[in-house]
């Protein structure tokens, strides 16, 4: 699992811009900034829509207030569903990144099977602070089914 200090590695995401899909690179997120970026099993899934969610939507401001530049979500979806799930959220504080071939994720040792609840393999409920590409808090969520250490007031303690 990543760790603090470590780079994060390259990856391209996919978003949804004006005109339908498109991609962007860890560069293109990170590089030169400071970001808050949050992993979840699923969009829509009820922690992750009830709780941890809305708890980033409702702090971006204070979050932002510190310095951070971007809040992101990722996701092991496709950029549809990241899409429908932002707009069904009024999210537009937050980036939504859709990883839906779990490279991200399984390059980051963030990987969950959940195969034998019909999900496949997701992404386990982390946070994590990152300057300029380098990981400086991260926080794994011991229960996917809660939102408590990797939630956004937890993220605004450490700061
Ligand atoms: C949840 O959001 O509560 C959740 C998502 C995936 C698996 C289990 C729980």
């Amino acid at each position: 699992m990543i760790k603090v200090g470590d780079t994060l590695p390259d990856a391209t995401f996919t978003v949804m811009g004006e005109n339908g899909p498109t991609t962007k690179t860890t560069a293109d997120i990170f590089k030169g900034k400071k970001v808050v970026i949050f992993g979840v099993p699923g969009a829509f899934t009820p922690t992750c829509h009830g709780n941890h969610l809305p708890g980033y939507i409702d702090h971006a401001d204070e979050i932002k207030a510190k310095g951070v530049s971007t809040i992101a979500v990722v996701s092991v979806n496709d950029v549809f569903v990241m899409a429908a799930w932002s707009k069904a959220s009024h999210a537009e504080a937050i980036e939504f990144l859709a990883d839906g071939s779990a490279a991200f994720t399984k390059a980051i040792g963030m990987s969950l099977d959940l195969t034998e609840r019909g999900l496949g393999i997701r992404s386990q409920r982390f946070s994590m602070f990152v300057n300029d590409g380098v990981v400086q808090k991260v926080n794994l969520e011991e229960n996917v089914g809660k939102a408590d250490l990797t939630g956004a007031t937890a993220m605004l303690a450490q700061l």
